[in-house]
């Protein structure tokens, strides 16, 4: 089982100190290189300066060293790239648990974002032990920095923690079913509907493209449809692709390409951390998030390529390659979404391997209907450390898309401009929305950065929600 928002809440909200606590803490400092010379901040006495010179300590980023004081450590020193040091990463503040031993501990520089310091401190002491009986690691404490409020970084960083854990959570245990369940935990703590249409039924209520494509699993396709807030706020739909599995099908994945697609149901992922966010902050529109689950698998009644798929839409889709299930499963989602005239209408999904040939795994591609809209999440993310990119939804490139048999192609015949096709083979499907946003994420770390360990992670949904929430905050 995947821990509930409740549990993953109780375990962040231990990570701190109110400000007023009255625990000592043990101050952090930055030390810092200047003209190769070790630099600290005149907090730092005279003793203390004579200790680090006599233990050799330079100051280079991502190094640190104790202070002995009378009954423990009296305080750490940080290396830190330049006395900006916290401003040179957002999550700074992420890579300090994993360095420090357990303990209580503030932080003695000036912090700009208080929130954004804290929520990068519960980021950095994730840890995804399922499967390994060691337990969780001890605990490091922070007293809240100031201008932190501990319910803000509580709902945010459990929300990402949620995501991560979907994410690694291995197929075997992560089918359709179990995706859905988890929707429902979140649907019921925060007091959402949610409805789930499964199996045959997803044909009978018109959702032929996500059935096509999960039908060869034994683990029957389902989408998943949760609805929050007053119908009469502004429409905010989130739309995440669930590929629980992603073999490719038919035309299959060889080894290599295959070994991670457990995560792909990453942009699911994203969506619900995303409307987690949202609940949890309960900020005044009326949320709305669709999963089409499903799991991409091989078998007698799989589909094929050259199959034409009638959609939800009524275009007839000609299938091009059946590893580009996603954006099947996402167009019948997307056309419902669409019927609502969603005032947003924002897709997730770990869509193209071209996303990351072009801006590689830690900057996701998004593409927008509205530019403004887009370049507001790209500098939203680059504050906060989830960064992404804007990239064209380049119309001359869309009559590609038109197929000699059906009335659209999935896939163009030749390998350029991936993922900009992906999105404007979605952006077919949208017509009503007042804008429609989608990013092509990765879902995953593969080097450890601050706050940011290797494994699963809900790319974006931080900074789509920092930009809403501004967009959004009641007066
Ligand atoms: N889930 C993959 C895309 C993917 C691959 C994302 C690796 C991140 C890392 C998607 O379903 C897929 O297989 N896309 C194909 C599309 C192609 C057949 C047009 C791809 O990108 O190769
Ligand atoms: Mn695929
Ligand atoms: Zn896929």
């Amino acid at each position: 089982m995947l821990p509930t928002l409740n549990d993953l809440s109780d375990h962040i909200s231990n990570l701190f100190l109110q400000k007023s606590a009255k625990e000592a803490t043990c101050p952090i400092w930055l030390a810092w290189s200047e003209k190769g010379e070790v630099s600290f901040p005149p907090e730092i006495g005279a003793k203390q300066r004579t200790w680090l010179k006599a233990i050799d300590f330079k100051g280079a980023p991502g190094s640190w060293a104790p202070m002995p004081g009378e009954d423990g450590l009296a305080g750490a020193a940080i290396g830190s790239d330049d006395r900006q040091g916290p401003a040179t990463h957002p999550l700074f503040a992420g890579g300090l648990p994993g360095l420090l031993p357990k303990g209580d501990y503030h932080l003695a520089w000036d912090i700009e974002d208080g929130d954004l310091a804290a929520i990068a401190w519960a980021l950095g002491q994730y840890g995804f032990q399922r499967y390994q009986a060691n337990g969780t690691p001890p605990a490091k404490r922070l007293r809240l920095p100031d201008g932190a409020r501990l319910d803000t970084v509580v709902n945010i960083a459990s929300a990402v923690w949620l995501g991560r854990d979907l994410v690694n959570t291995p197929a075997n245990d992560l089918g359709p079913a179990e995706l859905a369940e988890t929707v429902q935990g979140v649907a019921a703590h925060f007091d959402a509907q949610c409805r789930v249409i499964e199996g045959y039924d997803l044909v009978a209520e018109n959702f032929p493209l996500i059935h096509a494509v999960g039908r060869a699993s034994a683990r029957a396709p389902r989408l998943i449809d949760l609805r929050w807030g007053e119908e009469s706020a502004p429409k905010v739909t989130l739309v995440g692709k669930g590929i629980c599995f992603d073999t490719g099908g038919l035309n299959i994945k060889p080894g290599m390409a295959m070994s991670l697609m457990k995560k792909d149901m990453g942009g699911a992922a994203s969506a619900l951390s995303l409307a987690a966010m949202i609940m949890g902050a309960g900020l005044p529109v009326r949320l709305r998030l669709l999963i089409p689950a499903a799991e991409n698998a091989i078998s007698g009644n799989a589909f094929r390529p050259g199959d034409v798929l009638r959609s939800r839409a009524g275009l007839n889709v000609e299938v091009g390659d059946t590893d580009a299930e996603g954006r099947l499963v996402l167009a019948d989602a997307l056309a419902l979404a669409d019927e609502e005239a969603p005032e947003y209408l924002i897709s997730v999904a770990t869509l193209t391997g071209a996303a990351r040939v072009a801006l590689g795994p830690d900057l996701p591609p998004v593409y927008s209907t509205d530019t403004e809209l887009a370049g507001a999440l790209a500098e939203a993310g680059g504050r906060i450390g989830d960064p992404m990119w804007p990239m064209p939804l380049w119309k001359p490139y869309d009559q590609l898309l038109d197929s000699r048999v059906g009335d659209i192609n999935s896939i163009v015949p030749e390998p350029f401009a991936g993922s900009i096709m992906a999105a404007l083979f979605l952006n077919r499907f949208v017509k009503a929305a007042e804008s429609y946003t989608h990013l092509d994420i990765y879902g995953w770390v593969p080097r450890p950065q601050p706050g940011k360990g290797i494994g699963g992670e809900p790319q974006c949904a931080r900074a789509v929600f920092d930009h809403l929430r501004g967009k959004f905050r009641q007066a």
